[in-house]
């Protein structure tokens, strides 16, 4: 395995990575990497001939008062999780080589990006379409995996894609979880004891609104507010926002499917989570 700091030495192995034929698929993260990190990076061992995971702790994407200092950085540890994956290349550049003296050109995210996480973290999905443009265009990805957790991510840089017509597959995967329901997360670290206790309630109130689906409650609204009350009944959690929204545009949903999407303080610690809400197949 290979670590790379330099991102014109990367670009050049990538360029001739893909001159000769050979698929690329990335993996972006900003490392201390989890099992949600490895399912991607083992996906695209098997999809991909040459593996490039990005640990890169992105500046432009935390507002002033977040967590950009305190985010934790393990970079032995994840590179001993790469070696074992059978990783190829692991691209760990520095903030001053990506965002040089001068750097001034942002992606102009649109309306996909302005809800949700993007009401509560202004400038954040600026900075993640900027960084992913960047990393496609240093790595020359085949394709690039995005874990569904942060769903949101997934259809802006999606959306992306397209927009840019940028020669690449963007590959969502599922969430992975906590045998107690939780989210994989860099920032489940954060927690104490009691707060790692409290923040299965993001799990279990969505768990209950599919289970009310099940029994045929199909207003998406109704299924939103019956989360936001679980989440509330927690004394340790509150509610950043929990909303039902149509899975592609992100508008609150008026019917099913619908997106149940949550973002929940437990503490000082901000944690999201989401479960596809759909109406049983009546053909079944
Ligand atoms: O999901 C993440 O870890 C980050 O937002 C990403 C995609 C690596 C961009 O910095």
């Amino acid at each position: 395995m290979r670590t790379i700091h330099n991102p014109r030495e990367l670009q050049e192995f990538a360029f001739s990575v893909r001159r000769s034929g050979t698929t690329i698929g990335l993996v972006p993260t900003m490392g201390a990497l989890h099992e949600g990190h490895l399912s991607l990076i083992r996906r695209a061992r098997q999809s991909d001939e040459v593996v490039i995971v990005s640990i890169f702790v992105n500046p432009t994407q935390f507002g002033p008062n977040e967590d950009l200092d305190r985010y934790p950085r393990m970079l032995e540890r994840d590179l001993d999780a790469c070696r074992e994956c059978g990783v190829d290349v692991v691209f760990v550049p520095s903030a001053g080589d990506l965002y040089p003296e001068g750097f001034q050109t942002y992606v102009e995210v649109g309306p996909l990006a302005s809800r949700l996480c993007g009401a509560s973290r202004p400038g954040h999905f600026r900075g993640v379409a900027t960084i992913c443009l960047k990393l496609f265009n240093l790595c020359q990805p085949t394709r690039a995996y995005f874990g569904l957790k942060d769903y949101q991510q997934y259809r802006v840089v999606e959306r992306m894609a397209r927009d840019f017509d940028l020669p690449l597959e963007i590959v969502p995967m599922p969430i992975v979880r906590e045998p107690d329901g939780l989210a994989m997360s860099s920032r489940n670290s954060y927690l104490s004891p009691e707060e790692r206790t409290a923040a299965t309630v993001l799990f279990r109130s969505l768990e209950d609104a599919a289970k009310a689906c099940e029994a045929g409650e199909r207003d998406p609204q109704t299924l939103a507010a019956r989360v936001r009350r679980g989440i509330e009944a927690e004394p340790l959690a509150r509610v950043d926002y929990v909303e039902a929204v149509d899975p592609l545009t992100l508008e609150p949903a008026g019917s099913l499917p619908a997106l149940i999407a949550v973002a929940v303080f437990i503490g000082n610690t901000r944690l999201i989570d989401n479960r596809l809400l759909e109406a049983p197949d009546s053909s079944k």
